[in-house]
């Protein structure tokens, strides 16, 4: 059976694409796009006044399997990631045990396959069982198909280690380090991002300095050692400007920004309590302001959820005891518009190529462009959409949201996986709330 997506807005920046046609899916793949497509046999899809585009690609999601599947399975997640109009994740590996080896790479790869609702690309361990200790295995890894490692959660606190892991990720010259950037002794123990609002409460805080050290000094080890260096969830506005340093001396250095980090503040923490506490934590309006500019450049290159899900009991246990993370993928698209592309900070090509492009190349990924004879992975949008965000909606197993009874304006209404219909007007099939 072929899909005929009709009448839509076909947008896709990378080939400059953008206007009323319709694209045809036949099995797996885009096989034409044209201003009118005749078909006898396909099924017709009326997209009259939606937006066709690339799916989305969100480099930086946890998917809790195996070890914590009260917070999140491989299934809801990436039920959740293709509800939020995201075709393909890659799975962060702070998980119980954590990959560190070929068995728990296939591991993930197998439970995403039997899921069926979007792509999976395991990130690696930097480190052996993501400890700090010694080097993972990185090219039992890479020959495993790893092409991404990481200890996200924290940094590999060792300098001298992470040179070494940098040594030898630099001999592959399609792998990349991505770097939790955080100096701990500086930012152990804060709850907060450490400002105004912090002092007002008299809570123990976490300086803007945690991160720059931290991403000062992975840049530094970058450069000593030439592998590729990803920064992930940068902050702050003094990360932006470290990036900058980089980027103007041709180092292969690249970086992400959450959603979170672009709209909202520290003083969320006093709406949302620990529904808001992430790490990092929520800084300033400046830092705000500084992050989208740099979005908006391309100077810092995509953004990624930090899809962070937590149970709701655990966030209501207080501020200092609950765990940091926000649940991002269902919320991301309609953030994004609203927040951003509606008010003219990011045009809606902007956003294809932050969130979709732009992720697919920095992996080498599929995706990323509406590319006839390439697989289909399409998100559909509706700019008219509107509505309140709604987390008991979601399909995270994490209900809470710091964005909850926010209004937004644009959506996603379809995704389509390999051109299959995962989602239709937020329902996705096969899975349960
Ligand atoms: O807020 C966060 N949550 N930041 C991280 O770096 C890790 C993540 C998690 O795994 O919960």
């Amino acid at each position: 059976m072929r899909i005929c997506l009709k009448g839509g807005r076909v947008f896709d920046p990378e080939r400059s694409l953008d206007g009323q046609a319709d694209l045809l899916i036949k099995k797996d793949r885009i096989e034409a796009i044209a201003p009118q497509i005749k078909t006898d046999d396909a099924l017709i899809i009326d997209l009259a006044g939606k937006v066709v585009l690339p799916g989305f690609i969100d480099l930086h999601v946890h998917l809790r399997e195996p070890g914590f599947e009260d917070k999140e399975t491989i299934a809801s997640g990436t039920a959740a990631a293709v509800a939020g109009g995201i075709t393909a994740v890659a799975a962060m590996p702070n998980t119980k045990p954590p990959p560190d080896n070929p068995a728990a790479i296939r591991f993930i790869e197998e439970k995403a396959a039997a899921a069926g609702f979007c792509r999976v690309y395991p990130i690696g361990t930097l480190s052996h069982q993501r400890k700090g200790g010694k080097a993972a295995d990185l090219a039992l890894l890479y020959e495993a198909g790893v092409r991404a490692f990481s200890d996200d959660g924290a940094p590999v606190a060792n300098s001298r280690l992470f040179k070494e892991i940098l040594q030898e990720l630099a001999r592959y010259p399609d792998a990349v380090a991505i770097a939790h950037s955080e100096e701990l002794p500086l930012s152990a123990g804060g709850l907060l991002h450490e400002g105004a609002v912090s002092r007002r409460l008299g809570l123990p805080a976490v300086p803007a300095a945690a991160e720059t050290i931290g991403v000062a000094r992975d840049i530094l080890l970058a450069a000593a050692t030439g592998a590729r260096l990803h920064l992930a969830h940068l902050s702050t506005a003094g990360s932006v400007e470290l990036l900058a340093w980089a980027r103007e001396r041709g180092l292969p250095v690249t970086a992400e920004v959450t959603p979170h980090h672009l709209l909202l503040t520290d003083e969320e923490i006093l709406r949302s309590g620990a529904l808001a506490k992430v790490n990092p934590p929520l800084r300033t309006e400046d830092d705000c302001r500084v992050l989208q500019e740099a979005l908006r450049t391309g100077l810092i290159d995509i953004i990624a959820t930090d899809h962070a899900p937590h149970r709701l009991s655990e966030k209501e246990a207080g501020l200092e005891e609950a765990p940091c993370g926000i649940a991002g993928l269902e919320t991301a698209v309609p953030l994004l518009l609203t927040g951003l592309v509606n008010r003219g900070k990011l045009s809606l090509a902007d956003l294809v190529r932050v969130y979709s492009s732009r992720p697919a190349e920095l992996l080498g990924l599929p995706g990323g462009s509406l590319q006839p004879g390439a697989k289909a992975d399409i998100a559909v949008l509706d700019l008219e959409a509107a509505g309140k965000i709604d987390p008991q909606g979601f399909y995270s197993r994490a209900k809470h949201s710091p964005f909850a009874g926010r209004s937004y304006l644009g959506g996603p209404v379809m995704t389509i996986v390999e051109g299959k219909i995962k989602m239709e007007q937020g329902i996705v099939y096969g899975a349960n709330r």
